[in-house]
């Protein structure tokens, strides 16, 4: 048996559950155009862009603790105007899905944005979580007049997919999500970094230039597999795991627990074989699948809910 992969994501068809994680590919679409021919990724989420270019944060923007990455880059980014020139070259012949993540601070931010990028992009990304970075990201994400406002000018600004990228930092994430989807979100991506800091012993101060990051990688992978666990059974739309997939353990986990994709993002920062950690993960989901009987990906999502 060779087990069907493909799976719908808010009317997206994806060949591979597995969708390339915002950030990790920076904003180059040479690397985006690299990894979309790889047959296990499904879907590229693109760096979030902002409505003004932004430099980013000063270096150290990045610690590698070994069981995760600590991160405060900044959201450097070229501007939405300027992305879409390289996203216009970049979609052509592209033949997987190209998720745009935007980083607005206000409705009128997203609906600028949505309109003038919806035609190089299959869907949006909006990103409502980023846990260190002033006006925009969490401080807008757990706003939720903003997150209303902000989802609804996104939603009558395009017909594509909608997912909100949701942030494990607030204290009552269910809320944020229904309050995202009742705006017009189609699915839920769970979940962004967990706020962190890390202190140079010998130096004795903070070691990232902006004190505070966001946490991914292995040490925040049993957290999303929780939030995806509850946003399953609390909202009405698919949700998209994003959190410390290394391997097909991990990837089926979060789909158990019910989500409809996942998103990898550190692994391919930390895999030793680069991209073919989505060969990996894939072919291990379909060993898998077919060990335990399965004809398709889609008969195991959320099946964690169930009594066997
Ligand atoms: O700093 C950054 O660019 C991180 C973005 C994010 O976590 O969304």
């Amino acid at each position: 048996m060779h087990p069907n992969i493909e799976v719908e994501v808010a009317g997206l068809v994806l060949r591979s559950p597995l969708m390339v994680a915002s950030g990790v590919l920076g904003s180059s679409g040479s690397l985006i155009r690299l990894v979309s021919t790889n047959p296990y990724v499904g879907a590229v989420v693109t760096k979030t862009v902002t409505y003004r270019p932004r430099t980013g944060f000063e270096n150290p923007t990045v610690v590698d603790l070994g069981y995760g990455l600590l991160n405060a880059m900044g959201l450097p980014n070229p501007g939405y105007s300027n992305y879409r020139v390289e996203l216009e070259s970049v979609r052509r012949g592209l033949e997987i899905p190209l998720i745009v993540s935007i980083g607005p601070s206000d409705e009128n931010e997203a609906e600028e944005m949505v309109k003038e990028l919806d035609n190089v992009s299959d869907g949006f990304e909006v990103n409502l979580s980023c846990p260190h970075v002033e006006n925009l990201g969490i401080e807008v994400g757990a706003d939720a007049s903003r997150v209303r406002g902000i989802v609804k000018a996104v939603r009558g600004s395009t017909g594509k997919p909608v997912l909100v990228k949701i942030s494990p930092n607030v204290t009552d994430f269910v809320t944020n999500a229904r309050t995202a989807v009742e705006a017009g979100a189609d699915a839920i991506t769970a979940i962004n970094t967990v706020r962190g800091m890390a202190i140079d012993v010998n130096a004795m101060r903070p070691i990232l230039s902006n004190i505070y990051g966001g946490l991914s990688g292995k040490a925040v992978h049993p957290v999303a597999v929780r939030i995806v666990f509850e946003l399953y059974e609390k909202i009405k739309k698919p949700v998209v795991g994003c959190g410390g997939v290394y391997d097909w353990r991990g990837a089926v986990e979060l789909i158990l627990a019910g989500a409809t994709a996942v998103q990898v993002g550190s692994a391919i920062a930390h895999s030793q074989s680069g991209l073919k950690v989505f060969n990996e993960i894939g072919e291990g989901v379909r060993r898998y699948l077919s060990l335990k009987g399965f004809s398709s990906v889609k008969q195991i999502v959320g099946l964690a809910h169930l009594e066997h």
